[in-house]
């Protein structure tokens, strides 16, 4: 296992509303947000995203990102869970001949990419990505391999670590206490597996995961 890094750090810290997402949710809506579809990022607030829109803010993330794994021109860099591509473009503006490509299930999402990574989206999922082993300098995944269950996240950080061995970053859903997990629990719509930060060290141990990572906690 790695080192625990924040490279959402520069993000806006976003106030979520956990009485109306627990007073919203119903398996139907969690049903259909898991369709990962047009209701999961441009409907309602209830079903996630409440409008998944372009606004820059992954520009001081990428910046963050290209200097962690020291990227250069020409080196090769795959974002799992890519949605419509923002952090894509933001790696491509940061660092110019930088190759940047992304995967997602998501075909709505992939279809309404942003114009500048058209050709560079991928569909397809974390547990089974389609490139040789030790292609990429580096392959990111922020808040995506948590919706496959415990096998599949295994199997994911094991694809990470094959594209790009030791040379991952990992960010997923987690807890530091029992109150942190209630919270969680009312929010969470999509992800099918969560733990504590030793249970996520006892996966990506289990997956020879030897990339760096963090967890999104809610507070
Ligand atoms: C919470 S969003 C995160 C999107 C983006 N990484 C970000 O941080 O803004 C989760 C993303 O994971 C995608 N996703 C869900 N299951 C997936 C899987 N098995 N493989 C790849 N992508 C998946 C969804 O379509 C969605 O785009």
């Amino acid at each position: 296992m790695g080192a625990r890094v924040n490279l959402l750090r520069s993000l806006p810290t976003s106030k979520r509303n956990l009485q109306a997402r627990k007073d919203g949710k119903s398996p139907e809506v969690v049903r259909i947000s898991s369709e990962f579809g047009e209701m999961y990022f441009d409907g309602p607030r209830e079903y996630g995203y409440g409008g998944y829109r372009y606004d820059g803010r992954w520009v001081s993330v990428a910046r963050d990102i290209v200097e962690h794994f020291n990227l250069k021109p020409g080196d090769r860099v795959l974002d799992v869970g890519c949605a419509k591509g923002f952090l894509v473009k933001d790696l491509l503006s940061v660092c110019p001949g930088l190759e940047v490509f992304g995967i997602d299930v998501s075909t709505y999402a992939l279809s309404r990419c942003e114009p500048e990574v058209i050709g560079r989206l991928h569909l397809g999922s974390a547990d089974s990505l389609p490139f040789p082993d030790n292609s990429f300098s580096a392959v990111l995944s922020i808040n995506t391999i948590h919706n496959l269950d415990r096998a599949g996240c295994v199997t994911a950080l094991r694809e990470m670590q094959r594209l790009a061995p030791g040379r991952g970053y990992v960010r997923v859903d987690s807890y530091a206490t029992a109150e942190q997990r209630a919270l969680f629990e009312d929010w969470v719509l999509t992800a099918r597996f969560h733990d504590y930060p030793e249970g996520w060290a006892t996966v990506f141990e289990e997956a020879g995961y030897t990339g760096d990572y963090d967890w999104t906690i809610l507070e």
